[in-house]
């Protein structure tokens, strides 16, 4: 049962103007599927092959380079897509928003916060929302393609919502202007798919 990318839930081009068509259709059957490529061959005949991939990078050994870049790569793509929406922006409601207020004060103050881990991040990476166990939300950003499930990274919740800052996931459109791509990205973010991890998670 090996890993397989998923379908995107829309269109390459349905996050227009905020992130291009050509740089969803790349990202997505190209850099994604070379993670899941890669992470398939890495656990191949290992204990690991069979597991969820959630189970893989919790008990991760952090040395395992193969499986830490690329198992890391699936997952975080993954969630990604799903956190994404063109009916998306605004702000989250319900039992999430609370947790926002609770944790920063505003959703301002936490859009300042999680925009500041992507915009910061050294080189590649991630800027994460996560849950811990009795529903406090916190901010962390990660590099690579690590991620707070991993041992010993990031804030040590569970991501609920996830923003990729590699040169990949924006470069074509804004080139340099992390910021812009990062300002955009809250107008197609998916507050329900992030409301449900919450939910499940918290
Ligand atoms: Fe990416």
């Amino acid at each position: 049962m090996a890993f397989e990318l998923p379908q995107l839930p829309y269109a390459y081009d349905a996050l227009e103007p905020y992130i291009d068509a050509r740089t969803m259709e790349i990202h997505h059957s190209k850099h994604h599927n070379a993670y899941i490529t890669n992470v398939n061959a890495a656990i191949a005949g290992t204990d690991m092959e069979g597991k969820t991939i959630e189970n893989i990078l919790i008990n991760l050994d952090m040395k395992n380079m193969p499986v830490r870049n690329n198992g890391g790569g699936f997952y975080n793509h993954s969630l990604f897509w799903t956190v994404m929406t063109p009916d998306g922006g605004g702000l989250p409601t319900g039992d999430l928003l609370a947790a926002i207020e609770a944790a920063f004060g505003t959703f301002e103050e936490f859009k300042a916060s999680f925009s500041k881990a992507g915009a910061t991040q050294f080189g590649s990476g991630w800027a994460w929302l996560c849950v811990h166990k009795g529903g406090k939300v916190e901010v962390c950003g990660t590099p690579n393609q690590d991620n707070p499930l991993m041992p010993g990274v990031g804030c040590g919740g569970t991501p609920i919502l996830g923003m990729d800052v590699w040169e990949h996931a924006y470069y074509l459109h804004y080139q340099n202007r992390r910021p812009d791509y990062i300002e955009a990205f809250f107008n197609v973010i998916n507050w329900t798919e992030v409301a449900r991890r919450f939910a499940l998670e918290k």
